[in-house]
């Protein structure tokens, strides 16, 4: 049985003491009522460290946004898995699409860093999606396909099955405009296949699928319900306590 993954991506928010606060609305409520779902929070890199203060010894998970593949050197702005590892993170995300289409990353580099984040112990949230444009021109599956082939290429059955997918459609990222609970399903499945293809059936099984964009307290448990949605990224909805709480219960 999978357990189910709630996510918040905090993206370019909230300054160091708003992330404190609102990371510990998330760890009292989390901590005074056990919650099934695993929790993990991603705010800026400015923050993590007095997130980390804040969720250490709770279930709250902490991840980075993005990471390098390297551990050090000569690469200004760039933040090191070994860096994240200091405070604390246990998970990072890779590939997201602002990452793809605002910062020039790509499928070679999502394969690179996926294989870095295992090896130093981190859980990759690894994100593919299409665009709009993509989908209309019925390509959903040929670039879903390509972009997850690329992520677990380069690792062992074991290792991928500890990986985390996360199917965001570009087109529902920040938009309000959510895939409906069959339309993910459709993508879950395809890739849940895929996977099964690639790296066996106990794989497919054991991997966690979470779906992201646009993903609210009044659509989540619906997109929960579905059989290969295995938990959610959030973004929008993850900026207040009340919003992300509420997401993290529909996972029950
Ligand atoms: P959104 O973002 O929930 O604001 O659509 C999701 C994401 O980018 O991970």
């Amino acid at each position: 049985m999978r357990k189910v993954l709630i996510a918040g991506n905090w993206k370019m928010h909230k300054t160091a003491a708003e992330a404190e606060a609102l990371a510990t609305a998330i760890r009292d409520s989390i901590t005074a009522s056990s919650v099934p779902a695993e929790v993990v929070i991603a705010p800026p890199f400015t923050a993590l460290d007095r997130v980390s203060r804040v969720v250490k010894g709770s279930p709250v998970a902490l991840a980075g946004q993005t990471m390098h593949a390297e551990d050090k050197g000569a690469f200004t702005g760039e933040i090191s898995p070994a860096m994240l590892l200091d405070l604390g993170c246990t998970h990072v995300i890779l590939g997201h699409s602002e990452r793809r289409q605002l910062f020039g990353e790509t499928d070679e580099g999502v394969m690179k860093k996926a294989r870095v984040a295992i090896d130093r112990g981190l859980v990759p949230i690894l994100c593919i999606g299409e665009t709009l444009d993509e989908r209309e021109a019925s390509r959903t599956f040929e670039v879903v396909g390509r972009q997850l082939e690329a992520a677990l290429r380069r690792l062992t059955p074991d290792e991928a099955a500890s990986a985390v997918i996360a199917y965001e459609p570009v087109w529902a990222i920040g938009t309000g405009r959510t895939a409906t609970p069959e339309q993910a399903q459709e993508v879950h499945a395809f890739i849940r296949r895929e996977i099964a293809r690639s790296h066996g059936d106990a794989v497919a099984g054991a991997i966690r699928i979470l779906y992201g964009g646009s993903v609210k307290p009044d659509n989540a448990a619906a997109l929960l319900a579905q059989a290969d949605v295995d938990g959610a990224l959030v973004g929008g909805a993850c900026l207040e306590a009340d919003s992300f709480l509420k997401i993290v219960r529909a996972g029950a």
